[in-house]
């Protein structure tokens, strides 16, 4: 049997990057062969082993065909005649289709080294499109080696394109999707995910909501991008910039849903966009299965942000009312995403990305304002039950008044 190193460990490794994970691919061996060398095998679907040291993956050299609609229609074979070559065609980039032996001879039969050097994502053989997913993956693939100068081979979009518009997208599993969207969001430009997806029409079809953003304007004084869907995108670029965890990146892609929502005549105002685009964000989690803490902080901005960015001007009433929709007393990280995700919003617009978002600061101390009212000495004085939450919010917003009179910014 022949042992190679291949996909991405090849790439990064060719591109320079740490290499994380090693897929292995096994050339002229049994299962048979594998189990008595002691290799345990992963599912029962593919003829893939962990090593019984290492735990890295070795798969069997295979060849695949697309038998039905979504995921689970492949067939596959899986022996000892089918040549690393065969394997390689089957794999989605040619830049993911490379092989290398331990001493580091490289296979390359569908010139990835060459579409490396010339910054393409290009897919090896029309086998591409047997797996719907690639879609997305070649779309996470370009957000993340945009910066090193990337791009999708015209071809390759082109295929995307027709994936996209065959109706295959909409066999995908949430699992799969949101593992592709949730890295994608993780990478350096997350934004070119989105535009990528847009570029083939795959975003009408997975996130019809973000994709109508694009063409919607907003008031130029406030947005001097104006267009909704450009601003979409420049948020979740300062997300990025400013590493924010994926709920906040999330919650950044979806808080202005609601715009997509407002009728023409009403442009370029957007009239209580935050209410209306909470049941579009609701859609769009649970289209995804997305985690709950992703779910709950996008709800949440989505509802909110306005409200953040309005901070200095709120009644201590307003302040206190926000203060507790966050449930601030036992959940203080999401209340800091919150004002993460707001302050993305108001640097995701073009000529503003450096100026200062005081409101942060202000919302942190009226948090501070309001968790410093203490529950004991109410309890000393005899209130109890729903007298006691009634005398603890008298005792907050208290608080709240001398803290927005005092606020320094
Ligand atoms: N692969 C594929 N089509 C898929 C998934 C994987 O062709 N839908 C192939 C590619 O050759 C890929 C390899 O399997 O390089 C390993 O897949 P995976 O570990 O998912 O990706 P990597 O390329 O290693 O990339 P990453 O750095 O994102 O893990």
């Amino acid at each position: 049997m022949r042992i190679y190193k291949v996909g991405g460990a090849v790439r990064d490794r060719l591109l320079g990057k740490p290499v994380t994970d090693i897929d292995w691919v096994v050339v002229g061996a049994t299962t048979e062969e594998m189990l008595a060398k002691g290799f345990r095998p992963v599912g029962a679907d593919f003829p893939v082993f962990l090593h019984p040291k290492s735990g890295e993956e070795y798969a069997l050299a295979r060849t695949e065909r697309k038998s039905g609609r979504g995921y689970g229609g492949f067939t596959f074979h899986a022996s000892p005649e089918v040549t690393l070559e065969e394997d390689l065609i089957r794999r989605d980039l040619t830049i993911n289709a490379m092989a290398e032996d331990d001493q580091q001879n490289l296979t390359d039969p569908y010139h990835g080294q060459r579409d490396l050097e010339a910054r393409l994502l290009r897919h090896v053989s029309p086998a591409f499109a047997e797996d719907p997913l690639r879609v997305l993956r070649v779309a996470r693939f370009a957000a993340r080696y945009a910066t090193l100068g990337f791009t999708v081979a015209p071809e390759t979009l082109a295929l995307m394109r027709q994936l996209s518009e065959s109706g295959e997208l909409e066999a995908l599993t949430p699992e799969r999707s949101w593992k592709e969207i949730s890295r994608a969001l993780m990478e350096d430009q997350p934004q070119v995910f989105v535009e990528v997806l847009r570029a083939c029409g795959a975003l009408k079809v997975l996130m019809p909501e973000v994709d109508a953003l694009f063409g919607v304007p907003q008031p130029p004084a406030h947005h001097p991008e104006i267009d909704t869907g450009a601003h979409t995108l420049s948020v979740l670029q300062q997300a990025a910039l400013h590493k924010q965890p994926l709920t906040v990146r999330w919650a950044c892609l979806l808080h202005d849903l609601g715009k997509g929502l407002t009728p023409e005549e009403e442009w370029p105002r957007h009239i209580a966009h935050e209410f209306k685009g909470l049941k579009l964000i609701k859609a769009i989690n649970e289209r995804f299965k997305a985690p709950r803490d992703c779910q709950e902080l996008a709800l949440l901005v989505g509802e909110y942000h306005t409200h953040g960015h309005r901070a200095l001007d709120l009644k201590p009433s307003t302040l206190l009312e926000l203060l507790q929709s966050f449930d601030i007393y036992r959940r203080p990280q999401r209340f800091e995403e919150f004002i993460a995700a707001c302050e993305m919003d108001a640097r995701g617009r073009k000529g503003l990305e450096e100026r200062s978002y005081p409101q942060a600061n202000y919302l942190r101390g009226a948090a501070t304002a309001a968790r410093s009212v203490a529950v004991q000495p109410l309890l000393e004085k005899g209130f109890k039950g729903p007298e006691l939450g009634e005398e603890i919010k008298r005792e907050r917003l208290k608080a709240l008044k001398a803290y927005k009179e005092t606020a320094s910014i």
